[in-house]
């Protein structure tokens, strides 16, 4: 080192240039109190996944191809065809879960420990903007691969928004870019999704860093509860709370290195769950998107499942006051938070009311996501390895009725006829709906009871045909479709 300070330039040549050294200071040079938790590593955690999010957005946007023609496709070639294509997808798709999960456990953390109150309440809604901007990302990105569980989600989900007051009609048309869900609607979740929302999320992490980094960690709760006047907008409070918070970040230690020890392990475990998820079960992938196929029983994504089970619970009338008034009072109650909660108890257990709103609003969430789950296992069919469509499940339980007697499926049901578990990939739905109509045009010999009319109506027929057109075999054996039919010859022309 030469020279005094101020007189020459310090460092070597690039320190000269970029002055570089102030933003490490700043960075990993600042005093943080002492005894900060393992809560305390879920920001930088949901930082880390974001980063995770962008290499992988990144490289999964090159092999995309945003329009309805051939959105799919490219993804089925990517899995297929491209190395590690499957992985780097599901690490996408189960980054997007964590996100989610870490935001919401660092918000739970900043609202236990009161760190949203003085003067950290403008840095709380930037918290919560990006928290919106999370889900935002997760709603735009389920559309992208454009097959059945993606297009009948956005669908209710634009629907859900159609339905606000004054500006329902107008939200719901710029969503989907038209009257629509098609190509405009893919065009702009594309957008969104990887240029609008991203840039947005950048400049508003950047301003939240800073502010973190400006303002410093909060000091733990009972140290800035001791000696504090009752509230926070007393005008002895902020000459308390500098006191406080300088004494404890004197005593306290450095960011670097001895905080950043358990960012890095938090980090590292988060992104090598991510890997075994991705490699365990991947991402969801159904068949192509059919924009007739009304009968699909859509699924959100599992955050928002509580959400979408709440609907349920309330008849049709009011369903577009809960889809709009709900969100909002929660978007108020968020952002207004700092603002209205005033008092200067910061820890939990000195604040019966917040401890019992978080109490509610977690239990209410859990048991609405518990009922969703429940009734989606319920629908599901096991051996189809996919959600039943309606139209299905009626035809699944006329097949109980009628022909369980006769047919096995799944290892339920009697042995006079052929086991049916994986029928749907050998014959197609037009086969099966003449057959079940009757047999004995297929085969004179046939032991298989007609069922066409009057034993059952020809949409009725049509369900069961449906049914067993879903079936492709055990769960984790489904085959691929391989259909041959053979059609009876048509009687001679007279
Ligand atoms: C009384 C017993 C019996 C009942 C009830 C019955 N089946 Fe069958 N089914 C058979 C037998 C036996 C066969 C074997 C082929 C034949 O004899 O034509 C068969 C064949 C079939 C096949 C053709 C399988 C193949 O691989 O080609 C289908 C599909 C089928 N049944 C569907 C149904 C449906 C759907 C119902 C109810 C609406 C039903 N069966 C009710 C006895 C029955």
């Amino acid at each position: 080192m030469s020279g005094v300070e101020g007189t020459e330039p310090r460092g070597g040549w690039l320190e000269q240039r970029l002055g570089l050294r102030a933003l490490r200071t700043a960075l990993f040079d600042r005093p943080v109190p002492s005894g900060l938790t393992w809560w305390h590593t879920l920001g930088s955690a949901t930082l880390t996944v974001f980063l995770v999010q962008v290499v992988t957005g990144t490289v999964l946007a090159t092999f995309y191809a945003p329009s309805p023609d051939h959105a799919y496709e490219s993804i089925r070639f990517l899995e297929q065809q491209v190395v590690a294509g499957r992985l780097l997808r599901g690490v996408h798709n189960w980054g997007a879960s964590a996100m989610v999960v870490l935001v919401m456990l660092h918000m739970v953390r900043v609202f236990s420990m009161g760190a949203y109150k003085y003067p950290r309440e403008a840095n709380w809604v930037l918290g919560v903007g990006l928290f919106g901007l999370v889900l935002a990302f997760g709603f735009t990105g389920y559309l992208l691969p454009w097959d059945q569980r993606a297009y009948w989600a956005t669908q209710v989900g634009t629907s859900i928004a159609g339905t606000a007051p004054f500006i329902g009609g107008a939200l719901a048309t710029v969503l989907k870019g038209g009257s629509q869900l098609g190509a405009a609607t893919l065009t702009r979740f594309y957008a969104l999704h990887v240029l609008w929302l991203p840039a947005a999320v950048v400049v508003m992490v950047a301003l939240h860093l800073t502010m973190v980094i400006r303002q410093g960690i909060a000091a733990p709760a009972r140290v800035l509860e001791e000696g504090a006047p009752g509230r926070t907008d007393d005008p002895t409070y902020p000459a308390h709370h500098a006191a406080a918070e300088g004494a404890s970040k004197r005593e306290g230690v450095r960011f670097w290195p001895d905080v950043i020890a358990k960012d890095v392990i938090v980090a590292t475990l988060t992104i090598a769950l991510l890997l075994v998820l991705a490699m365990a079960f991947g991402a969801p992938l159904e068949a192509p998107a059919d924009p007739t196929d009304s009968s699909y029983v859509p699924t959100p994504e599992w955050y928002f499942l509580p959400f979408y089970q709440l609907l349920k619970l309330f008849p049709g009338s009011m369903e577009a006051t809960i889809a709009v008034g709900v969100p909002a009072l929660l978007v108020l109650a968020l952002v207004g938070l700092p603002f209205f909660d005033r008092n200067s108890k910061r820890h939990l257990s000195g604040r019966p009311v917040a401890l019992t709103s978080l109490a509610l609003l977690l239990g209410g969430s859990g048991l609405l996501l518990g009922a969703a789950v429940r009734e989606m296992q319920s629908s599901a069919e096991p051996v189809s390895g996919r959600m039943l469509g309606s139209a299905e499940r009626a035809g699944r339980a006329l097949f109980e009725r009628q022909c369980a007697s006769c047919h096995v499926v799944d290892g339920n049901g009697g042995d006079e006829g052929p086991e049916l578990t994986d029928i749907g990939a050998r014959r197609s739905t037009a086969w099966l709906h003449s057959f079940i109509e009757n047999p004995l045009n297929f085969r004179p010999e046939s032991k298989m009871p007609a069922f066409g009319a009057p034993t059952l109506s020809h949409p009725e027929i049509e369900e069961i045909a449906r049914y067993l057109s879903a079936l492709r075999g055990p769960p984790g054996r489904e085959l691929e479709l391989n259909i041959a039919d053979t059609f009876p010859e048509p009687p001679p022309p007279r």
